[in-house]
């Protein structure tokens, strides 16, 4: 593909037929390689065609379930989508061992979405940031003309902060609208209502007005969970207390904080992409408020209660929607949905930091014990037998040789296919 141009003029144009021709004539003729793209799945390729630009085709992802999920005392059952093994069997095992106490118990601080207005150039900031102030009747009547129907659900501007940022050029003024969003991630709505209300403040304030956009630091939607695993649901008091120095390293170190939050996003993301929101919105938001206090830090926090059992805590901005977006239209994340009775954002939200505390316990527990390859490993085998070309029955015959000896690579999983196959 190299000696091609990547400019394909018309692409955008063309059918998802025709660009599978353009693409396959690109691979030098090989059609056959892309009629992996054109196996039927849950998704109609006309629907891929009007979510996103170019398509081709989709991506599978794997889509499976996380049992023993109790969360303000419903039982759930919790699709998520990963391509990374052990993820949904930690959340699993970590849900079951805090079943007797109750399960997770969460608490929502509201789908309150913030847009920013950046407005430069002013000799005279805090002058603006005064005027914009007693002009919150004014804004809001802009915000409820944008978005009636959100004004009639009862959401809309809830409020508006002026911030005085210092800049290299100069200070800026950035103008929040705290707009409650209700069951929709919010973006489109407060993007509208930004592009609105900025040139309006320009002419009030004589500003340039620039960026109008939502902040992914959405600290007005986070959302906490909290549950207490038993000490003889852990493996006693040395694991209890051994869990609680792995995660005070994530406390005093950002290189281990990045890998602790790493594992709660695996199971944050995996629920976010099964009910088709937008996973970097969340990644970037959880990350952001992880470093608020200057230092990036862990999203959960560990103690040991005064029976010596170990409760955990998670708080993190959450902006889910279950309606607009792919959400709405996605048949699979609509199933999603479903499955887990999620009928507003706010228990979407309560359920998936449950997801995150439980996969952050797993993975604590893991560390502090056996270390997280054991089991890892004991799932990857079969990825390795069938990257080694093992097929139907083989695969497990060949993982189960990889998991008896220790050892699980390709060149061990190809030498073990060999011998299978040999008799
Ligand atoms: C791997 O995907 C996630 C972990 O690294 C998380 C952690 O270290 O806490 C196991």
């Amino acid at each position: 593909m190299t000696d091609h141009s990547s400019r394909l003029p018309g692409f955008a144009q063309a059918s998802r037929a025709e660009r599978l021709g353009i693409l396959a004539d690109r691979l030098g003729g090989n059609a056959e390689a892309l009629s992996l793209l054109d196996q039927p799945g849950p998704i109609d390729p006309g629907l891929v065609d009007r979510l996103i630009e170019n398509a081709i085709g989709v991506m599978p992802v794997p889509l499976g379930l996380a049992t023993n999920m109790i969360v303000d005392g419903d039982e759930m059952l919790v699709p998520m989508a990963t391509e990374e093994s052990s993820v949904i069997a930690a959340v699993c095992n970590s849900a079951k061992r805090c079943r007797d106490t109750g399960g997770f118990h969460t608490s929502y601080a509201g789908s309150l979405t913030i847009a920013q207005v950046q407005l430069c150039g002013l000799s005279d900031p805090r002058n603006a940031r005064a005027q914009i102030l007693g002009r919150e009747d004014e804004i809001r009547a802009i915000c409820d003309e944008t978005d009636p129907q959100l004004t009639e659900l009862g959401g809309g501007l809830r409020e508006i902060e002026v911030r005085l940022v210092p800049a290299r050029s100069g200070t800026m003024v950035v103008v929040h609208l705290v707009v409650d969003t209700l069951d929709a991630m919010g973006a489109n709505a407060v993007n509208t209502m930004a592009e609105r209300v900025a040139p309006v403040l320009a002419e009030w304030t004589g500003a340039r007005p620039l960026l109008r956009i939502l902040s992914n630091l959405a600290d007005r939607r986070l959302t906490r969970a909290r549950a207490v695993w038993p000490a003889e649901q852990i493996g006693g008091p040395e694991v209890v207390e051994a869990m609680l120095l792995g995660a005070e390293l994530a406390e005093a170190d950002p290189y281990r904080a990045a890998t602790h939050n790493k594992g709660i996003m695996n199971g944050v993301s995996a629920v976010v992409l099964a009910t088709g929101n937008d996973t970097r919105a969340i990644e970037a938001g959880a990350h952001a408020f992880a470093a608020q206090s200057g230092q990036y830090g862990p999203l959960t926090h560990w103690e040991c209660t005064a029976a010596g059992d170990l409760a955990g805590t998670i708080e993190l901005p959450l902006s889910l929607g279950i309606v607009g977006g792919a959400t709405r239209v996605h048949p699979v994340a609509q199933l999603c949905l479903k499955i887990l009775g999620a009928d507003s954002a706010e228990r979407l939200s309560r359920i998936t930091a449950a997801v995150g505390l439980a996969q952050n316990f797993g993975a604590l527990r893991a560390l502090a014990t056996d270390g997280i390859q054991k089991g890892h490993m004991a799932l990857h085998a079969q990825n390795v037998a069938i990257t080694a070309g093992a097929t139907g029955d083989e695969i497990e015959q060949v993982a189960a040789t990889l998991r008896t000896h220790g050892r699980v690579s390709e060149a061990e999983a190809r030498k073990a296919l060999a011998a299978l196959r040999q008799g």
